[in-house]
This record gives C-alpha cells, structure tokens and sequence, in this order.
C-alpha cells in the first residue's frame, strides 16, 4: 500500500507548458525524411511538412520546438538556408555522419512547420564560428516589420510578413562542440552577441545563454550568471541518461531489470542537477527573473545495430516512458525556476516521440507519456505528498505531480517504476470536494515497444478500476505504469 496526499489548497507554481517542449536538430533523419518530405513526395504533406507528424503533435499540443540544433547551430549559416532550394549551397553535416545538407530546410521552412503545429519557434544561433553580424541580421530577417535590408530579402524571399520569434538561444555546448570555450570567454561572447539580438516592434526576445553541460558543471554555471546574468533571460542545461558508458552506452531494447533500474537511477539525476544548479542561479537571481532551460533531456543508447552510428537512431521502450514520466514529474516540482525543456529529439534521434520508415510512422512510448501529461500545460502545481518505498539503490518506487488547470480540475501523474511490483493507492485530496474521478494509463513490460509492424503494442488505455469516495481514492497501479488521474 502506499499513501499519497494531494493538497489541492496549497498551490504552488504555474507549470510553464514549454516544459513540454522538443528538440529539432539536422541531424539523421529528424528533418530530412522525418518531418520533411519536400512538396513532390507521396507521402501526404502540406507544403513538404508530413501531415500525420503534424496532426500527432498536435494531439499532444507540442508547445515549443528548438532548431537548428544542437551542436550543428554552430556551424549553421542561416544565410545558406534561404533562397531558391536549387540554389542554396551544400555543406557538410560533420557532427552527424558527414552528410550532404543542402539546405532545403531553413528558416522559412522551419517557421511554417511551427505554424502547422502550432508550437512556438525557439531557434538557436551560431557563436562557435558564426559572427555577431550574421545573428543580428537573422532576427532582423525574421521579425522586423519595415524597410530593411534583411526584411526586404525576406519579402524577396516570399514572407513580406515578419514572423514573431520570441525564443532565441546565443549558442550552444560552448564549452564542447561549439567552440571549446572557458565560461568566462563564453559569458563575455554572450554579453556581446546577445546586445545585437534585437527587438522589433513588439517581438521581445527571450534570450538563452548556454548554461552547463553533460558534466555536472558547477563552475560553469557560477561564472556565466557571475559575469552575464544580468542579461540573459533563461540558462540552458542539458543532460542526457546513458545506462552505460559514453563508449558502451547498451542497447536501447533487450537489456534486464537490473540495467533498467540504473537507466532510471541516472535518469532521477535531474533532480540533483536542477536543485544545484538554481541553488547557484539563485545566489546571482534571487528574483528569479532567468529561467532555467533544460533544451536537451532524454536517454541515449547505442544505435539500432545496421543504422549510421552518426544518426543516433534508437528505438524507444516503456523504459523510456518510465524516464519520461519521472522527469517531467522532476521538471514539474521545480516549475518555479524550470521554464522550458526539450526532449532530444522529435522525430528519429535519440528519445523521440515518433519513429518513421518511409510512409509509416509510430507514436513511442515517450510520446504517449506526453499525451498523458498535457493537462499539465499552464496549470497550477499542487503540493503533494507520497509515502514511498524504494525498489533499486535510491529509485523509489513511485513518483508523482498534481496541478490544477483554470477551471478547476485536477491531473494527477503518476509513474510506478517498479518492474514487477503492483501497488495498492490510497490517495486522499485535502481541499473542496470531489465528485468525479476518471483515469487514463500507459502500462506495459519494461522492454516492450512499438515498431512498423506493431505500431499500437504500448498505448493508452482507459482506466476504469478506481474508485472515488469522500475525497479519497483507491485504485491499483500496475507494475512498470503511467497513469493520469483526473478529478473534478
Ligand atoms: O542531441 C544530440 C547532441 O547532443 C546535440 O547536438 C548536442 O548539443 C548534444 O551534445
């Protein structure tokens, strides 16, 4: 039995919904032959984009999406990316499989993704080896409505319109591949750089500096907010779960229990790293005006065996809905400082929500949990108390988030992680009376998946075994399971 309090009279923070956000980068098959299929291919598109891509993230209303990358944003020239398609010059990808990109996805065709989506663009500049005037004159081509050079090559380009673009990253992993830079060089960078990303007219960006990395970098964030905090207002953290090694990271399907209770061990790391690093944050921000941006989340395994190694293609298990829930669960605790995160990646690479192969595509288990969660857009999170065992070195067996959205209604997430253990709920709600509960659950064995052949082996299914009385409910939560509550 475990017993869980969800106190729906103290409220805390409002849950940014663009904590639900995702991560785009040219690399494998996330763009090209992912969500873009030029105009010509009989896959169904509306101007190149696949329409049931678009029609999926919908569905879960994908709030943000962050492009171009990514270690390939810095060395990303947008200029490239714009013009005639037959004109445009080809590069090439050397972060990922030294491929040709010609450059047929740009900025033009990224914003119309984003509006057939309906999400909020968050495009990343280039500092590695990019200039200050290359990032200034692209968010003068995006959104400066007027007489300019850069919006008069925009109408030329056939978008007279300016386009609103509000999230802007100066650079990314500065200290890795995008320039191997000290913290106090990168913040000075960012200071300089961030000054000549302009607002125009009523677009106010919200700019990013590239916060600390894959390691747990302290310093890093102790100098960047020491020198730039002033001027930023959101800081990038990224990290990725890997079960094993950088060199031997496992496989991302067939592994046992005992490795999928450490891939949700390193994965509840977040935890650390968050509370750490806006301990620090808070130091120089006591306000709380910078955001903390986790634009790069998720597992990462070895590649399906056959793929390219540089396309980071992997396939995507109830584990990965396990690490999933328990990390938007983490993100929503500290919704108080965490603004924005992105899973790695959309479509393809890394942890995506869905997988293509030519016409067919599946929805991962990761992007159910998304759908699961999406109440939580913008609502309010709810302070909440779990009595808890734990089944694996410091892994509890559950976990769980509670808000309140606008008309009053509460979604409770709840994940049990144990592998094989089903648990009886007691959860009582302290607050006004509840009349109604409904539920929604995503359960299946650790290891199981959705492929082209199976495309519906992990989904959600309604829940009707719980009961609600006198403000309390009672169910049974499956072993290795996500489940949405609602009350009202
Ligand atoms: O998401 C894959 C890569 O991981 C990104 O390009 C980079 O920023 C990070 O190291």
């Amino acid at each position: 039995m475990a017993k869980l309090s969800i106190h729906t009279d103290e409220k805390k923070s409002k849950i940014n919904r663009n904590i639900y956000g995702n991560f785009s980068e040219h690399l494998g098959r996330c763009i090209y032959n992912g969500i873009y299929v030029g105009e010509n291919s009989d896959i169904p598109n509306v101007n190149g984009m696949r329409t049931d891509i678009v029609e999926a993230l919908k569905a879960i209303k994908l709030p943000v999406l962050r492009w171009p990358g990514g270690c390939f944003a810095d060395e990303y020239h947008w200029k490239d990316g714009i013009g005639p398609k037959e004109t445009r010059k080809k590069m090439v990808n050397t972060h990922w499989g030294g491929v040709v990109e010609d450059n047929t996805f740009g900025t033009h065709e990224f914003l119309e993704f984003c509006r057939q989506v309906g999400c909020e663009p968050y495009i990343n500049g280039n500092v590695g080896s990019g200039t200050v005037q290359e990032m200034s004159e692209w968010m003068e081509y995006m959104t400066f409505d007027g007489i300019s050079p850069m919006a008069d090559l925009r109408a030329k380009n056939g978008h007279a319109e300016p386009w609103k673009v509000k999230y802007f990253g100066v650079g990314n992993e500065n200290w890795g591949c995008g320039g191997n830079m000290r913290p106090s060089y990168y913040a000075d960078l960012y200071r300089r750089f961030q000054t000549y990303v302009r607002d125009y007219g009523d677009n106010h960006v919200f700019r990013i500096a590239c916060g600390p990395g894959i390691a747990d970098d302290y310093n890093w964030t102790e100098e960047v907010m020491r020198i730039a905090g002033n001027y930023m207002n959101g800081l990038s953290l990224h990290y990725y779960t890997v079960p094993g090694t950088w060199e031997k990271k496992t496989a991302a399907t067939g592994f046992d229990t005992d490795m999928y209770y450490e891939t949700v061990r390193k994965a509840l790391h977040m935890e650390e790293l968050i509370t750490r690093h806006t301990e620090i944050m808070s130091h120089y921000d006591p306000e709380h005006k910078v955001g903390l941006i986790v634009d790069e989340w998720g597992t990462w395994y070895d590649v399906e065996p056959g793929t390219n190694p540089g396309f980071l293609y992997q396939q995507n298990t109830m584990r990965d809905a396990i690490v999933a829930a328990v990390t938007l669960n983490i993100f929503n605790a500290h919704s108080d400082r965490v603004v924005m995160a992105n899973i790695a990646q959309l479509v393809n690479v890394l942890q995506s929500v869905i997988l293509t192969e030519g016409e067919k595509m599946v929805l991962t288990p990761t992007y159910h949990v998304f759908d699961l969660y999406k109440h939580h857009h913008d609502a309010t999170l709810l302070n909440s108390h779990l009595e808890t065992e734990g089944v694996y070195a410091g892994v509890p067996n559950l976990t769980v988030s509670a808000s309140e959205d606008e008309n009053g209604v509460v979604h409770i997430t709840l994940a049990n992680i144990s592998a094989d253990t089903a648990y009886p709920i007691d959860c009582a709600l302290t607050g006004k009376k509840y009349n109604t509960a409904s539920a929604r659950i995503l359960t299946n064995s650790i290891g199981a998946y959705n492929d082209f052949d199976h495309p519906e082996d992990v989904k959600i299914t309604d829940f009707d075994a719980l009961t609600l009385e006198n403000n309390n409910l009672h169910f049974n939560i499956p072993a290795c399971a996500v489940m949405e509550i609602t009350v009202s």
